[in-house]
């Protein structure tokens, strides 16, 4: 294990730039970015000196073949990933990517293979599986607090991303299921299990709202091999903030957790906040729901963290490459039933999971003669009991 700290390449100075070069900045960690890669060179020196970052250049080769450098951070508009991590492969750096892996399941395929090939460290920047509550409740899972996962629902809403080419469908490859989705999807998957296969998919998507061709709102259920389902929500069109809620259910309990608009933070100003209040917060007055430590409620702090100690030690990070190319598959499946409006199979080309999972029975027993249903304890003190009769089918109850 090597506890060098590491020198960063950040490519890309807009919102993620800034929340991750925050996220490594701050609190006296090691990590520092080194050079910094922006097309105009104005915002890469004024990023800089934000930053105390020693170099900035308006060449992405440049950043990445710089030689203080060893882990390149790939914070840039989805179409320029698969050209940036191609690089990393030539000059043989560590490269962390920024969500989604790529605009489609074929060119995530390309970047894995890539990757693999080169030899290279890569982590997939999936923050949403960070969050502290994410990382407590996953553990809580793995405990068996919730029993056998059956059901995972995750929600990410807000009024619509901040640059034009999110919009532009060649760009970014989707709308909100690309853009959004993915974080809802890799979250449904870490709790149900990321060696259990997603099989099928139905969506709906529709752009409801935004003169553009992509979807700016979606519904899709995930249906794993173990007969879990996932279900993700998705907006562009949502009004009043950023809303980000997961819910995970199993045959012994449930948890629920909000990382953002309902932190136990609120703060009501009749006058108005001088400042900013969190990302795609719609109003700086009234009621307002600022996050307090936004990088960490965020998971960046704890995703960072688990890159860079994978990469001291030789392991393989939570989020690889790999989960990258899954979610990407997934995606695609989605788009292809929003259009068949049917059931469409998750094509992974390399599944490197179980291959042994089925479904489990739902007949437990409860005598020889009876499967159990459910126990109910009625208001007045007395417990009944709701059966299935094994030879007859019938559905009986006892009030014992
Ligand atoms: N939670 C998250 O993990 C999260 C949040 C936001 C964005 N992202 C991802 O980060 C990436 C960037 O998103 P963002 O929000 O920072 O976008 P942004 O528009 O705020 O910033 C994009 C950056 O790329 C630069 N850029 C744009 N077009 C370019 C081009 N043709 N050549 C070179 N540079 C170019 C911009 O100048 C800017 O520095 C996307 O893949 C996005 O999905 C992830």
């Amino acid at each position: 294990m090597s506890n060098k700290p590491h020198r960063i390449a950040m490519l890309g100075t807009g919102l993620i730039g800034w929340f991750y070069t925050k996220s490594l900045h701050e609190h006296r960690r090691p990590d520092r970015v080194q050079v910094v890669y922006s097309r105009s060179e104005e915002r890469g020196k004024a990023f800089a000196e934000e930053w105390n970052i020693p170099k900035y250049t308006t060449s992405m080769e440049e950043a990445i073949k710089d030689k203080s450098v060893n882990v390149v951070i790939v914070g840039l508009p989805n179409d320029l990933h698969l050209e940036a991590i191609k690089l990393c492969c030539k000059y043989k750096k560590s490269v962390l990517c920024t969500k989604p892996l790529a605009r489609t399941g074929a060119e995530a395929k390309k970047i894995l293979e890539m990757v693999e090939k080169a030899g290279i460290f890569h982590g997939y920047l999936e923050d949403l599986a960070y969050t502290p509550k994410t990382l407590h409740a996953l553990q809580s899972v793995k405990n068996g607090v919730i029993g056998r996962v059956t059901w995972a629902r995750s929600r990410e809403a807000h009024p619509g991303p901040h640059s034009s080419w999110f919009w532009d469908l060649k760009k970014a490859g989707g709308g909100a299921i690309v853009d959004l989705g993915c974080h809802c999807i890799e979250i449904a998957r870490n709790y149900i299990g990321k060696d259990i296969r997603p099989v099928e998919v139905m969506c709906w998507a529709a752009t409801q709202v935004k003169p553009i061709e992509a979807e700016d709102n979606a519904i899709a259920l995930v249906k794993y091999a173990n007969g879990a389902v996932a279900q993700f929500e998705v907006s562009w069109s949502f009004r009043g903030g950023m809303d980000l809620r997961d819910e995970v259910a199993g045959t012994e309990g449930v948890i629920r957790t909000d990382h953002f608009m309902r932190t136990g933070f609120e703060m009501f100003t009749a006058a108005q906040e001088a400042s900013y209040v969190a990302e795609k917060a719609e109003s700086a007055s009234g009621w307002l729901f600022p996050v307090g430590d936004e990088v960490n409620s965020l998971g960046y702090t704890h995703m960072f963290t688990d890159m860079f100690d994978s990469l001291d030690n030789g392991t393989t990070p939570m989020e690889s490459f790999y989960d990258g190319y899954i979610v990407n598959a997934v995606i695609d499946a989605c788009y292809k039933s929003a259009k068949t409006k049917k059931w469409e199979p998750v094509v992974i080309k390399d599944w490197r999971g179980r291959t042994d999972v089925t479904e489990p029975s739902p007949f437990v027993d409860y005598d020889a003669d009876h499967w159990h249903i459910k126990d109910e304890f009625l208001p007045d003190g007395r417990k009944k009991v709701i059966l299935k009769e094994k030879v007859t089918g019938n559905i009986i109850q006892r009030v014992l």
